[in-house]
């Protein structure tokens, strides 16, 4: 494979700097070049700098390259997304009505709708569906210059489709560009033929499935939705902490409806991320930014379910390094646009435009353990890549509500444009 040489990009958003969550004002650090260029070779990056910079140490070489005129453009890495629902059956788009005629997330899925409903249709698709459906979403990941994603399991709640949705995600990964890291979520919710038993199917999860999980090396994180009406604090601590034993990194999707005290299990237990907190309380962000818990902001998914959006500007400012993502799922946030995502970061939690753009990347990769792989360029990270058809970075987030996405590259190689 000849080598790829991007050069003369209007801004190179390079976010060059340590491979580790950022804070603060480490936040609007984006380590711009301007003309800038870089080299890709066998799929990793092996030089960034101006062009200029880049001329000199390769013209007079004369290594043999596809070249890729980026003038008038902004090239960034390509974007993180982590935190997904992405393998599942079926699709809910009459809850979405139901929803505007004004029932709630949790009266729908307390009637056996939500989660339920995808469940009963991830359980009756056969692993060849899942993955033609999966295909799909991961296409339209890659349209909107997502080159690595998250995926959770739990629309099984079961052994057999917790690990076929695994399974499936573990196939994707061999057969489509993207990269993706697989979280098992077997506490997502308690399954209907469990109602009433929720220690017996947290037993389940705890004594069967995980171990399953964690022997076949099928998820590398244990997500747990700790709830009212869903896993109790306690519950929720003991299904992580089971995880852990088995090598499972915990996150928690935590306060995303009411004030449960999601932050603070998250950091008591050490996750390496929280997800949603519309509710965290504050003395839960305190706990956040003491352990180090990166808070995965999902803008979207508020908006989609008419809430406030979690308190973005505030958690920065009081030092938690903040991640953002789709959350991608057929319920509460059935999007693949990691650029609108930007674009609500800015609007409904008051993040800076640079701020959104290090969450979605960088931030994004260290929410998910992929630092030392992706989320910058940088030499010896992948190459993974996107030319937007805009030339500077607060364009991105400014002219909101499209897709600015030009060319796509993944490891060096131009999959979309
Ligand atoms: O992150 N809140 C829990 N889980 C998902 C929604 C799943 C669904 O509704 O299917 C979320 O929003
Ligand atoms: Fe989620």
């Amino acid at each position: 494979m000849r080598p790829l040489w991007i050069k003369h990009a209007a801004q190179l958003v390079s976010l060059s700097g340590e491979n580790a969550p950022r804070r603060r004002e480490e936040m609007s650090e984006l380590g711009i070049i301007e003309d800038g260029s870089v080299w890709i070779e066998d799929g990793i990056i092996v030089a960034v700098g101006t062009t200029n910079e880049l001329e000199n140490l390769f013209e007079t070489r004369s290594i043999e390259a596809d070249i890729v005129d980026a003038t008038g453009h902004l090239v960034t890495p390509g974007l993180v997304d982590p935190h997904t629902h992405l393998a599942y059956g079926g699709s809910r788009e009459h809850e979405f009505e139901m929803r505007l005629e004004g029932a709630t997330y949790m009266d729908i899925m307390n009637a056996g709708g939500g989660i339920h409903s995808t469940t009963r249709m991830t359980r009756e698709a056969t692993e060849d569906e899942l993955v033609a459906q999966t295909t799909l979403r991961l296409d339209s990941f890659l349209q909107h210059g997502v080159t690595t994603v998250e995926g959770k399991s739990g629309y099984g709640l079961d052994l057999e489709t917790e690990l076929k949705q695994l399974r499936v995600m573990k196939r994707l990964n061999e057969l489509h560009p993207i990269d993706i890291v697989p979280t098992f979520m077997g506490a997502h919710a308690v399954p209907q033929e469990y109602k009433g038993k929720e220690e017996a199917y947290i037993d389940v999860v705890v004594n069967e499935i995980l171990p399953r999980v964690a022997a076949e090396k099928l998820a590398i994180f244990n997500d747990v939705f700790c709830e009212k009406g869903v896993f109790t604090p306690d519950q929720s601590e003991r299904i992580l902490e089971a995880g852990k034993i088995l090598g499972l990194v915990p996150k928690i999707h935590a306060d995303e409806i009411e004030s449960y005290g999601g932050a603070e299990l998250a950091a008591k237990v050490g996750a390496i991320s929280a997800e949603h907190l519309l509710k965290a309380s504050d003395d839960g962000i305190k706990q956040m930014a003491e352990r180090g818990v990166i808070a995965c902001l999902l803008p979207a998914t508020a908006l989609y379910l008419r809430e406030e959006a979690a308190q973005g500007r505030q958690m920065i400012d009081a030092g938690v390094a903040v991640a953002i993502s789709t959350d991608c799922n057929p319920g509460s946030s059935p999007t693949t646009s990691m650029p609108l995502v930007m674009n609500l970061a800015c609007i409904s939690m008051r993040l800076t435009p640079a701020e959104a753009l290090v969450a979605a990347t960088i931030n994004a990769a260290c929410a998910i353990q992929m630092e030392d792989c992706v989320g910058s360029l940088e030499v010896g990270k992948q190459g993974d890549v996107v030319m937007w058809n805009v030339s500077i970075y607060q364009e991105l987030q400014y002219l909101f509500g499209v897709n600015h996405v030009g060319t796509v590259w993944k490891k060096g190689i131009q999959v979309v444009g």
